[in-house]
């Protein structure tokens, strides 16, 4: 049974009045994240999908990105409606050419039509052994390309149940996210692991307090480090999103499996506050 972290001081609280006018100067996100899923035919076909119901919103849209496997980009890059969506990619390496076999840098992203790119997401520290120094690597390289690195952090179970969550969040914003960041260069996703791909998704309070904590060392850290976007990952669905998208400190949201269906996407992306 999971623990449920005590709440902080803002935990759980939606919006106030000076949170609200911090919160309204930090861009609005939703960025999907396909992971290893999709065909040439299909994914044109949930880009299209997902431009076209993004251009027929008429609210104010949070910023919006597609980030499909390294040989859809070509696929997806022409679907976007005229910049409506903005492409990303999963990953990168650090370096900007060389006898890196089945990597792929940032430069090559960048030349592919990305803005964006995912760098230090859990499956790659788990499943590729990247540790807080590899995934700050492949930040700087996203910086050296002129893409905005989307630095991912999250604590485990087992970590969480030790009552170490603050002081995990803490060691990998300072080890992975480059001095220097802004909110030009740099979004964070908070993505606890025991939430991506589970469906149970973290509670208001323990995104909240995960949030204000990461917003803080970020402040302390970095003198652009209070603009910069934080979204929250795991198990966000159309049913989670607008509670968790009206927190404090809570600037949009990574979205995995629910990003494979246009419809689904387009719900959460409607559920931003804009
Ligand atoms: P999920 O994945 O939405 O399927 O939990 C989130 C992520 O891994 O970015």
């Amino acid at each position: 049974m999971l623990a449920i972290a005590p709440p902080g001081r803002d935990a759980g609280r939606v919006i106030g009045s000076n949170a609200r006018a911090q919160a309204m100067s930090r861009t609005r996100y939703v960025i999907g994240n396909w992971k290893m899923n999709g065909t040439r035919q299909g994914a044109a076909l949930l880009a299209r999908a997902v431009a076209t119901g993004v251009g027929a919103r008429r609210a104010a849209s949070p910023g919006v990105v597609l980030c499909p496997p390294a040989t859809l980009l070509a696929a997806v890059a022409p679907e976007l409606g005229a910049g409506r969506v903005a492409l990303g990619a999963q990953d990168c390496h650090a370096r900007p050419s060389g006898a890196f076999t089945g990597d792929v840098s940032a430069e090559m992203l960048a030349e592919a039509g990305c803005r964006y790119v995912i760098v230090g997401h859990s499956e790659r520290r788990t499943l590729h052994g990247e540790d807080d120094a590899a995934v700050r690597a492949k930040a700087e390289a996203a910086h050296r390309a002129g893409l905005v690195a989307v630095v991912c952090v999250g604590e485990s179970l087992a970590e969480r149940e030790a009552g170490r969550t603050a002081e995990v969040l803490a060691r990998q914003v300072d080890g992975s996210v480059p001095a220097g960041s802004g909110a030009g260069d740099t979004l964070v996703a908070y993505e606890p692991v025991w939430a991506i791909g589970t469906g149970r998704v973290a509670t208001p309070a323990q995104v909240a307090e995960a949030h204000a904590g990461i917003r803080a060392r970020l402040g302390a850290r970095l003198s652009g480090g209070a603009g910069i976007s934080l979204l929250y990952g795991g198990s966000v669905k159309p049913d989670n999103a607008a509670e968790l998208l009206a927190l404090a400190d809570v600037d949009g949201a990574l979205v995995g499996g629910a990003s494979l269906d246009a419809a689904q996407f387009l719900a959460i992306v409607a559920a931003s506050p804009g």
